[in-house]
């Protein structure tokens, strides 16, 4: 089971002991209820002060960094040779990203943080100093609003950038963790190309699991595919999603750290939290796959169900005990799992 690196649980521990208990607290209770609701962008910042910030860390950010590092696996798994050496956290919060992103890759080396918090900012780099990781204790925290100002500016700043040295400066990996969902919706897509065109790699969008969430993230996809980008997951294709009545979302388990069980009261030792993502690439995966399971597979006595987001469509199978090897194997898949190609029962 996934847990959060030693040193980043130490880190928010330590920030913890040095703040009342009843200070964080409250506030985390009050983020929890607010993450609840469903948002529609245009909310005030859900965090803002050192207490939000606290109150995140100890509370939400044990599942963003798992839904992260799930997403980030999923990816790995598509091109296993990849190895980034930049990364743009955008709307980094504490940097929950950047943890994640160099357990992933241990390629990375130049980190960069957009944050509009200052309290976040703060927070980040207080946590980021425990790392042993050079990349992460040496990130450029820059603090950036997205909005339209920042789109029209970044337009003109590439345009010179291009006049003076040829090129605009890029990042192999760019990530959105949990952020378009606090966006106006008029202003997702503007910040997504802007995002694209400084990438020269992967650029993954993550957003919590839930029927709100996914819209978002199918609605960006389609807007970088209309930019040329590859799929390398969840989707086996490069087509736009066909779901109609139904959201995609996979689980990742996290062992739950000691500050989190206090802060939510929680006896149980893991949660299984859910997560929705896109990750769009300028590259093809390595290899193409048939197919993915988009539902926890519904194995019963005689038969094996299986929902399958493939490159035939969305694709319900059923798998009878009678076909011994194919329902042994089937009975093993978990939900997220990869299929190369098309099952032998439905050949
Ligand atoms: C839910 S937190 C996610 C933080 C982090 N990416 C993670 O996954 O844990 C959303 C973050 O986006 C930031 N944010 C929201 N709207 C923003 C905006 N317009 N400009 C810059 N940052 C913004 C918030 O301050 C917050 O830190």
């Amino acid at each position: 089971m996934l847990s959060l690196p030693y040193q980043l649980e130490a880190a928010i521990e330590g920030v913890l002991h040095n703040v009342p208990a009843s200070k964080w607290k409250s506030a985390a209770k009050a983020l929890s209820e607010r993450y609840r609701t469903s948002r529609t962008g245009k909310e005030s910042s859900l965090a803002r002060g050192f207490d939000e910030a606290l109150g995140y860390a100890a509370i939400i950010l044990p599942a963003a960094y798992a839904q992260l590092s799930g997403a980030m696996a999923a990816v790995q798994r598509r091109v296993p040779g990849w190895q980034p050496l930049s990364m743009l956290d955008i709307g980094s919060g504490p940097g929950t990203a950047l943890w994640a992103a160099t357990e992933q890759w241990s390629t990375l080396q130049k980190l960069t943080a957009w944050e509009r918090e200052p309290a976040f900012i703060e927070l980040g780099r207080q946590l980021a100093q425990a790392s042993a990781r050079q990349a992460l204790t040496a990130t450029n925290w820059q603090r950036v609003t997205l909005d339209k100002k920042l789109v029209d500016g970044q337009q003109m700043a590439n345009t010179i950038e291009k006049q003076l040295a040829g090129r605009v400066e890029s990042y192999d990996l760019i990530v959105f963790g949990h952020v378009l969902n606090e966006l106006p919706e008029t202003l997702r897509k503007d910040i997504v190309a802007l995002a694209w065109q400084r990438c020269s790699g992967v650029l993954l969008i993550v957003e919590p699991g839930t029927s709100a969430a996914f819209p978002i993230v199918k609605a960006m996809r389609d807007s970088l595919l209309d930019l040329d980008a590859r799929t390398l997951a969840p989707c086996p294709h490069d087509r736009p999603c066909p779901l109609l009545d139904d959201w995609c979302h996979f689980p990742q388990r996290l062992e739950r750290p000691a500050f989190q069980r206090r802060a939510k009261e929680a006896s149980a030792g893991w949660e299984e939290s859910k997560f929705s993502y896109a990750a769009m690439a300028r590259f093809p995966a390595d290899a193409a796959i048939w197919g993915r399971l988009i539902h926890q597979p519904h194995k019963q006595k005689n038969m094996v169900s299986l929902t399958v987001s493939s490159t035939d469509g969305i694709v319900e199978v059923q798998i009878p005990k009678k076909q011994r090897e194919a329902f042994r194997q089937a009975s093993d898949y978990d939900w997220g799992e990869v299929l190369q190609s098309r099952l032998e029962s439905m050949k």
